[in-house]
């Protein structure tokens, strides 16, 4: 009977691939979800001759695993979690381990860790990523908890992660909730890559007038160069598609409002909670915000002017000065990720190997590219660097491309075409490589209107000036 080395609960997409993959590595599965159907449907349509047992009831699925047990739920962030773990936890012992693979908040985790570590009951809060075709053929997997927990799910974790070459990427990433807060800022890297992506899509588009087959070959050739990622690949994919009813490229009939689930959005709170720049991201997910406005964008559009003149570039100018544009905008949107990461490691104890993290991303997720080996290579020689920016290859890079950087935001700027990401990159690294910046103004403002004293550049101390004598 109790002969599965691992239980999958809740049989969503993500589950079903997940149950799939695991099974494919020769682990004997047990898979269960609260509406009977669609297990039965699972098990006649997917399973065909894999080691899959399906349970129809809770203590039969619990029953069906092989103790101390490893039971992995996949259901809908949030509330449906604490659910599953409340029907769970019953039938459980001591030693049983839960690992919650859905997009928890990692303070939700830390909190669920403490309350099963009462019973003596293990939690592993596990970042999962790749969509359906990164859980059925290999995700990047994020797992944080108790260290002998993870010991005993490894060998499951590393065998249906992705591979780059014999690596899987997973690795053990410290205690409480880091799982999940790693998977956050995942998250948080891909609103704003996504951004300035559609940022670049939308000067080719609206701007030049290129087609979305023009511009789907501009980031095929970019994804064999320095910008080579998941992400500018399906972009170059997805702008060929046509619309099977009318033959139209289908990317011009989505309606432009974006949606969210907040991932991103949690990383801009924890960021600001925590004292990091993340300008970026936090365009990244305005820039979604604002698109949801349709309707006042709709009205605002007859009342509200741009510039009169535009100002022209030659298409393979614009080409190249984009594709600079937008690798120095992906190297703020990690340098501003992996800042996150770096301070929230010292704040919360995680004790954060970034190079790890790095490597862990290589594959399998949405925002897998080239330029992490080089990342990855950075905070393994220095795993505090202040920031991403100064590694010497990032350094020279930034410099290397700027002119383009500073073009592109030019020619936005004055065709009135927003390019939130960008822009806000830009300032990101303009600000911080100023050795001065104008706080001071800020600091003799404060002090005027609410006596809050500022510190000189000339000598210790706070001082108060009375402003108006
Ligand atoms: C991943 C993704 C995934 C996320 C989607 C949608 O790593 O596989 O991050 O976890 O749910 O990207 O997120 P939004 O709905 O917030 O865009």
């Amino acid at each position: 009977m109790n002969d599965c080395d691992i239980g999958v609960y809740g049989l969503a997409v993500m589950g079903q691939n997940l149950a799939l993959n695991i099974a494919d590595h020769d682990f004997n599965v047990a898979v269960y979800n609260r509406t009977t159907l669609r297990i039965k449907t699972f098990m006649q349509e997917e399973v065909a001759d894999r080691s899959v047992k399906a349970a129809y009831e809770l203590p039969e699925f619990v029953n069906l695993l092989r103790t101390p047990r490893i039971i992995l739920v996949m259901v809908k962030a949030g509330f449906a979690i604490d659910a599953v773990i409340d029907d769970l936890k019953p039938y459980l012992q001591a030693g049983d381990i839960i690992i919650d693979g859905g997009n928890s908040h990692y303070r939700d985790s830390e909190r669920r860790a403490e309350l099963l570590s009462e019973h003596e009951i293990h939690y592993i809060g596990m970042g999962v990523s790749g969509g359906e075709d990164g859980a059925r053929l290999g995700p990047s997997l994020m797992p944080g908890g108790p260290l002998e927990a993870y010991q005993r799910v490894e060998a499951i974790l590393k065998a249906i992660a992705a591979k780059v070459g014999n690596e899987p990427c997973v690795a053990y990433l410290g205690p409480h909730g880091v799982g999940h807060y790693v998977k956050m800022v995942h998250n948080g890297i891909e609103y704003a890559i996504m951004q300035a992506i559609a940022e670049v899509y939308d000067l080719m588009r609206r701007d030049a007038g290129m087609t979305p087959q023009q511009i789907s070959e501009v980031f095929r050739r970019w994804n064999k160069g320095p910008l080579s990622s998941f992400l500018i690949e399906i972009t170059g994919h997805l702008l060929t598609h046509t619309a099977a009813d009318t033959g139209e490229p289908l990317i011009d009939l989505i309606l432009d409002r974006a949606q969210q689930k907040g991932t991103g959005k949690w990383t801009i709170q924890d960021a600001l909670d925590i004292a990091v720049p993340v300008p970026t991201i936090s365009a990244a997910v305005d820039a979604r915000v604002i698109s949801s406005l349709k309707e006042a964008r709709e009205k605002a559009s007859s009342i509200l002017q741009g510039p009169l003149a535009g100002f022209e570039m030659e298409q393979d100018k614009l080409v190249k000065v984009l594709e600079q544009a937008l690798l120095a905008t992906m190297i703020c949107s990690y340098a501003q990720g992996f800042d996150v990461l770096r301070v929230a490691s010292q704040g919360y104890d995680y004790h954060l190997d970034l190079s790890q993290v790095a490597r862990i991303w290589r594959a399998g997720c949405i925002i897998r590219a080239d330029m992490l080996n080089m990342i990855s290579d950075a905070f393994a020689m220095h795993n505090n660097l202040p920031n991403l920016m100064l590694a010497p290859h990032f350094a020279q890079s930034l410099q290397d491309i700027q002119s383009g950087w500073r073009e592109v935001v030019q020619l936005a700027v004055q065709n009135g075409i927003p390019v939130p990401a960008i822009s806000s990159a830009l300032a990101y690294y303009d600000s911080y490589r100023s050795a001065r910046l104008p706080a001071n103004l800020i600091q003799a403002q404060r002090d005027y209107f609410g006596a809050h004293t500022y510190e000189r550049i000339d000598r210790e101390g706070q001082f108060h000036t009375l402003w108006e004598q």
